[in-house]
């Protein structure tokens, strides 16, 4: 994500922004920048791409600018390539209003389009820039930075947190915030804003939490918040008890229980912009019906995690489209001479949108004439660059090495990338389509359920932590959930694992079912649960111990049979999946925890793997 920071006080601002954006790089960005208020120079704008050190350099530590009021940026790229012109504040036409911006602006390109005509000249690509402009269209509507930030807000759609600085206000920022966090603080050398604790508790403890809604007045002398209609607002105080190595990590022990809370948020980003009047709309993707129907096969080519978000999508897209769906690993795809050609559809996946692995792969797929499009999570990366069609998941930067909102958003992109696929070649009824969308709609707030339920991981955890091998068993949609379950364990508790087809197991596997072995057996899948029934009786008369996953409608059943049990709502089965996959997260986080492991940074492991 972005990282935002403004300050108003009675200190020079550019080395308190600069030090704030420092103390926020771990939320990743790929350019930064800052915009100051002096008395004599007016507006300040300086912005770099890359690393912080070029914005200090450039700026010599902050010296160069003067002036006591100022925002700074760190930005994740969403909309527009990562660059310098791209990068935040951006400034208003007339040069008068600067601003930073985190979340993204849905309606933007109507906004745009609305306010060229009026004659504004944009000079960036981003859905933030709609909004400086906006602001001063409306500024010089009414002549009162306040109420033109009411209008504003009024007419853009999404989720924001928003830092302003007018040039006609000396001494006043101002704050806006929408489903993207943002807090003010009250210190003794003036008043801030900032995206998390991090970037100011060096400064102050004393903290705002902001909530949807509200609009703030910062100055050096302290805060005042306001709701949408501008009324005042009266807000607590709190006080971080934080370390400030902990408040990067939002107060959690580590990045990946960060991100996995984190995944309902992520999942909303990547698909409410998405989702409009019950359709599926994937701007920029343009690929025509006649296109699509000219798809003979359909290649999903990955690694990991990203691997496994094909082996899902495999299952749902082939319901979906009738159209056959291979998913191969990248490292194997590359060699394996494929049956690509011009009607073939490559879907390539990638977190980081840098694994070599894949990146070959997809050029190999180019050179035989397959249609590439990619599922990618970081703007401007070598394969959302060089696919001839990209999607981005908007999961924010992934820091952890086990992928889980990356993973959550790629998995979510797919089902609606297959639902939109399937429509236009007319292989999905009104009704199952109405039915999907729903259950994408409905899914933020149930992981948000899952996640309120983690007792029962836990415990299986301290019971099952110092086993040396666990096995995952599953079938259909199922199974593809269990192979990220068991990857996830193995890379972040060292501990062996196997997923397998349940229906696979008397061929040879269960001759590894001795007493005691636990297995995580899925029985989510519904057409299929009686089956994952018998094979958890199959393999507890073998002596295994048995923690089953399955649906809420379906645990009363299973927790007659299964030692343990955890429940996610029930969902469309396309869905599933990504409901299924959020328990078995949690139980490979708690059991590496147990362990005492190094959980963020695995051993042995990279985020991105840039080396065949
Ligand atoms: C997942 O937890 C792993 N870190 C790894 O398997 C990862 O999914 C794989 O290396 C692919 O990375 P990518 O999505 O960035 O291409």
């Amino acid at each position: 994500m972005c990282g935002i920071i403004g300050f108003a006080g009675r200190e020079e601002a550019a080395p308190i922004l600069l030090d704030g954006l420092e103390r926020m790089e771990y939320r990743g960005y790929d350019s930064a920048g800052i915009a100051v208020r002096g008395e004599a120079r007016g507006l300040q704008i300086r912005k770099t791409k890359g690393r912080l050190q070029a914005l200090a350099d450039l700026t010599h530590g902050g010296a160069d600018l003067e002036g006591t009021l100022g925002i700074g940026h760190t930005r994740w790229a969403t909309h527009g390539e990562p660059n310098e012109v791209n990068a935040h504040p951006h400034v208003s036409e007339n040069g008068r209003v600067a601003l930073v911006h985190n979340g993204i602006i849905e309606n933007y390109l109507e906004i745009k389009e609305h306010l060229q005509k009026l004659g504004v000249a944009f000079a960036s690509d981003t859905d933030s820039e709609v909004v400086a402009q906006l602001l001063e269209y409306h500024y010089n509507e009414c002549g009162n930075m306040m109420e033109a930030v009411g209008r504003c807000l009024r007419r853009i759609e999404g989720s924001y947190a928003l830092g302003i600085l007018c040039a006609d206000y000396p001494d006043t920022l101002i704050a806006a915030r929408k489903d993207s966090p943002l807090i003010l603080g009250c210190g003794e050398h003036g008043s801030f804003i900032a995206s998390d604790v991090t970037a100011i508790i060096k400064h102050t403890r004393d903290v705002i939490y902001m909530d949807d809604g509200e609009i703030a007045v910062v100055t050096p002398n302290g805060v005042s918040v306001f709701d949408d209609e501008l009324v005042p607002v009266e807000k607590a105080h709190s006080q971080v008890d934080w370390d400030v190595s902990a408040a990067e990590k939002g107060g959690h022990a580590h990045f990946m229980f960060k991100e996995i809370l984190e995944q309902p948020e992520a999942i909303r980003r990547t698909l409410s912009p998405r989702l409009k009047e019950g359709r599926v709309v994937l701007e920029g993707l343009d690929l025509t019906a006649e296109d699509v129907r000219r798809i003979s096969r359909i290649f999903i080519i990955a690694c990991g995690s990203a691997y496994h978000v094909g082996v899902v999508s495999k299952y749902n897209w082939e319901k979906l489209l009738r159209r056959p769906v291979e998913v191969v690993l990248a490292s194997e795809f590359r060699y394996c001479d494929p049956l690509v050609d011009e009607n073939t559809l490559v879907m390539v996946i990638s977190q980081s949108g840098e694994t070599l692995d894949t990146m070959a792969a997809m050029r190999e797929a180019k050179r035989l004439g397959g249609r590439t499009l990619a599922v990618v999570n970081v703007v401007g990366s070598s394969i959302a660059r060089e696919a001839d069609h990209v999607l981005y998941t908007w999961a924010g930067p992934e820091i952890a090495v086990a992928t889980t909102k990356a993973y959550s958003t790629q998995l979510a992109l797919m089902n609606l990338v297959g639902l939109y696929l399937a429509d236009l070649l007319g292989t999905v009824s009104g009704e199952e389509y109405r039915a999907i969308v729903a259950a994408a709609e409905a899914l933020p707030g149930q992981l948000e359920q899952v996640l309120g339920h983690m007792e029962e991981l836990q415990y299986a955890a301290s019971r099952y932590f110092n086993h040396s091998s666990i096995f995952f068993i599953g079938r259909n949609l199922d199974y593809a959930v269990g192979l990220e379950g068991s990857l996830k364990l193995k890379e972040i508790s060292y501990i062996h694992s196997e997923a397998y087809a349940s229906g696979e197991l008397k061929h040879g596997t269960i001759s590894l079912i001795e007493p005691g072995t636990l297995v995580v057996a899925l029985g989510m899948y519904g057409p299929l649960f009686d089956k994952a029934m018998s094979n958890v009786v199959e393999v507890q008369a073998r002596g295994a111990e048995v923690l089953a996953v399955t649906t809420e409608s379906r645990l009363e059943k299973m927790g007659k049979t299964a030692g343990l049990t955890a429940a996610v709502p029930d969902t469309h089965p396309v869905f599933q999946p990504s409901l299924g996959v959020v328990p078995l997260q949690l139980f490979a986080y708690f059991v590496a925890l147990q362990r005492g492991c190094d959980i963020d940074k695995p051993r042995n492991l990279a985020k991105s793997v840039t080396v065949e």
